[in-house]
């Protein structure tokens, strides 16, 4: 079968939000884990996003007219996030998956890393990935707090959380790109503007933040960067708060125990076990992290 790989264009979007929409909810479906994505015009919006705002390299494989896959990268700094990546159903084991990801490393090239989360459940993806020297370096959990739980008042926090202002931007892009060693510079532009960065501080020292991103579907709690589990709670705890009565996803490190199990607490249920793989240099580091997933496709 064979696939022309180039760039998205406008033109595609409504045919990879329907690939992506089929793609996933099969995969989601066949593994017992349900719809993953609700309707098709979520699924649309996310693929018009992503050229929109996604500051990325954007593949798609054509076959015959259709959107036969899309696989994206999305540099920041010297690593880049790979994702999403995924083929039609009627069209995956015909080496398209294979196809879009060797186009896609040779746009990596200058990168010294590329990072990405795929759930354990899914053979395929790991296989690929694995096949292209991704090593799984963390296991990553997927929480779910659903909004209409009614929740107790919280406990304060003796840390000091306000929310990022354009004043802020520099002096928190500064903080980060060392311990993450990405630049998301323009990701904390895009959250500030369309949902809302909350700053850590204790005595004016940055101790962390978490950028939070309100969707049709739920509130994307992460990216989060803290330099230990107590300000990644004060700050998930402050997130709760504000976004109380929404459902709620975020992407944790199994390893941040005390962290997992005091979310446990606050309700977030565990929705998928995933592995974040990663093919080069780049390692978690001891800070806690929790990922995101737009725009910057971890
Ligand atoms: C993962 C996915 C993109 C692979 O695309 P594909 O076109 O079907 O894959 P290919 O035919 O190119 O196969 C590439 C490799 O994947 C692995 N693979 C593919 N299908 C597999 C299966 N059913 N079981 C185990 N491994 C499989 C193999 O290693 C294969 O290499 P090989 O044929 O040289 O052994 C596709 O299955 C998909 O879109 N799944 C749903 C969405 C998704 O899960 N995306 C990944 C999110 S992290």
């Amino acid at each position: 079968m064979s696939a022309v790989i180039r760039d998205m264009t406008a033109k595609d979007i409504d045919g990879a939000g329907e690939m992506l929409f089929k793609a996933f909810n099969d995969v989601s479906s066949k593994h017992g884990h349900g719809v993953r994505i609700h309707n098709q015009q979520v699924a649309k919006v996310w693929a018009w996003s992503m050229l929109r705002y996604g500051y990325s390299d954007l593949l798609v494989a054509e076959i015959g007219n259709r959107v036969a896959g899309i696989c994206c990268l999305n540099p920041r700094g010297r690593v880049g996030n790979v994702g999403p990546v995924a083929v039609h159903p009627d069209f995956q084991g015909h080496a398209v998956g294979r196809e879009l990801m060797n186009a896609l490393l040779k746009r990596a090239e200058g990168l010294e890393s590329l990072r990405v989360i795929q759930e354990a459940f899914n053979r395929a993806s790991f296989s690929l990935y694995y096949s292209l020297n991704f090593m799984p370096v963390a296991t990553v959990l997927e929480l779910f707090l659903d909004g209409r739980i009614e929740k107790e008042s919280d406990r304060c926090c003796s840390n000091n959380i306000t929310e990022l202002s354009k004043k802020d931007l520099d002096e928190i892009h500064a903080y980060d790109n060392p311990r993450s060693k990405l630049d998301r510079r323009s990701d904390l532009e895009y959250y500030d503007k369309w949902g809302s960065v909350f700053v850590c501080r204790n005595q004016d020292q940055i101790r962390g933040f978490l950028a939070c991103l309100p969707g049709s579907e739920f509130v994307q709690l992460g990216p989060l960067l803290a330099e230990g589990e107590e300000e990644a709670l004060c700050l998930f705890r402050h997130a709760v708060e504000v976004f109380k009565g929404r459902d709620c996803r975020t992407r944790v490190m199994a390893r941040d125990y005390v962290l997992v199990r005091a979310l446990n607490g606050l309700h977030f249920r565990l929705q998928s076990v995933n592995n974040l793989m990663v093919r080069g240099s780049w390692r978690p580091d001891v800070y806690v992290e929790a990922f995101g997933i737009f725009p910057d496709g971890a």
